[in-house]
């Protein structure tokens, strides 16, 4: 495992990066059906669409929530194309001013997707023109300045919003309730991604088999995107060595080359679990400490690092801080101490019961 030398783009972010974005299109689903997975969300939100086809109504707004690179974009697309309505894309951070936002909402006509991709970016200002045009389809300006300044109200036309977030838990509440519906991706599991990864090995022409579908698959986190990022550069790797066909062997051979390893974790996941096992005793560690001693900041720690360790169960959170399990202790190929910050919190919630 080649820990130093790491290649400067980071292979295992589940984020968006702009220079995939032609790949990204090519490999992005355009239909319900070619989405793979998620069968929950999908089965509800296409009762929702079939509902208002037929009552001649656009869907209620929607929020969608989950970690990055789980398929939100790709999600809004679909339902637009689906619902045979037109998609206007933008972002949270985009939206600087109320005015920002006033003119794109009077652009819209009935019908029509608003597609907000990290809406919990949005300003406070700008959310107050929301609230409205979310509930009523209206909009107040504000006509003149000082005490004669006075509000008219528009009327919009009937739109459907469709708000993104890696981090529901910083949205406003009055913003989440404005929304009708609200699904939440899920990670998804290694047989899931190895469906996805055969559909795009197809797309790029790649000669791949289910063995090799599935070891890219349980190394990329639970995460389309990964996955896909990885076919690509595994697919390098076997042209190089293997005339161009990914068995097993072969993608673990690219992947061990990528330092990735075999549960998907690369040095930063790792440097997190040997520094907490390390130089903090397994935990309790804070959210800032383990930033300052990765180098990372704690938003990327939250919502791309943590996520995975938790879900893997080699850390938990506790309202102390995070702590390493005995699984992330045997994962990093070390002893798990008879006084484990597990055992200690343990403990100590049993003695809070008690008292
Ligand atoms: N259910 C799926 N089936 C097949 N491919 C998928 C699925 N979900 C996502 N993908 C693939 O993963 C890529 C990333 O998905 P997408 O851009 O929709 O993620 P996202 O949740 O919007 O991420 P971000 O939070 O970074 O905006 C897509 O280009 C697509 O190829
Ligand atoms: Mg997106």
């Amino acid at each position: 495992m080649r820990e130093s030398n790491m290649p400067e783009e980071r292979m295992t972010g589940g984020g968006y990066n702009p220079f995939e974005d032609e790949a990204e299109t090519t490999l992005r689903p355009k239909t319900l059906a070619e989405y793979f997975g998620q069968e929950a969300v999908k089965d509800t939100l296409s009762i929702y669409m079939q509902a208002a086809t037929l009552r001649r109504e656009p869907l209620d707004h929607m929020l969608l929530y989950g970690p990055p690179g789980l398929g939100k974009t790709t999600l809004a697309g679909i339902v637009a194309a689906e619902m045979g309505a037109q998609l206007r894309v933008t972002s949270g951070p985009a939206i600087e001013r109320p005015g920002d936002l006033a003119s794109i909402l009077t652009g819209l006509n009935t019908g029509d997707i608003l597609f907000v991709d990290e809406i919990h970016r949005l300003s406070r200002a700008v959310e107050e023109v929301l609230y409205p045009a979310m509930e009523d389809f209206a909009l107040d300006i504000m006509i003149g300045k000082g005490p004669s300044a006075r509000s008219i109200r528009m009327d919009l036309p009937h739109f459907t919003l469709i708000g993104a977030t890696t981090r529901a838990g910083m949205l406003t509440n009055p913003l989440r309730d404005r929304f009708g519906i609200t699904f939440r991706l899920e990670m998804y599991s290694p047989e899931q991604l190895a469906v996805i990864l055969m559909r795009s090995a197809r797309i790029l022409k790649v000669e791949i088999d289910q063995g090799g579908a599935l070891e890219i698959a349980r190394r990329s986190r639970g995460t389309p995107r990964i996955a896909n990022r990885m076919l690509k550069r595994v697919r390098d790797y076997a042209a190089v060595r293997a005339q161009g066909r990914i068995t097993d062997a072969v993608a673990r051979e690219g992947l061990d080359m990528l330092a990735v390893d075999k549960l998907g974790l690369d040095h930063i996941d790792r440097m997190i679990l040997q520094s907490m096992i390390e130089k903090f005793g397994g935990g309790p560690v804070g959210l800032d400490t383990l930033a300052a001693t990765t180098g990372e900041d704690t938003i990327t720690i939250e919502d791309v690092y943590e996520p995975y360790l938790l879900q893997l169960g080699f850390i938990m959170r506790t309202p102390r801080g995070r702590i390493v399990t005995p699984l992330g202790y045997e994962h990093m190929g070390c002893p798990v101490p008879a006084q484990s910050a597990l055992g200690q919190q343990i403990r100590l919630e049993i003695e809070e019961e008690e008292e």
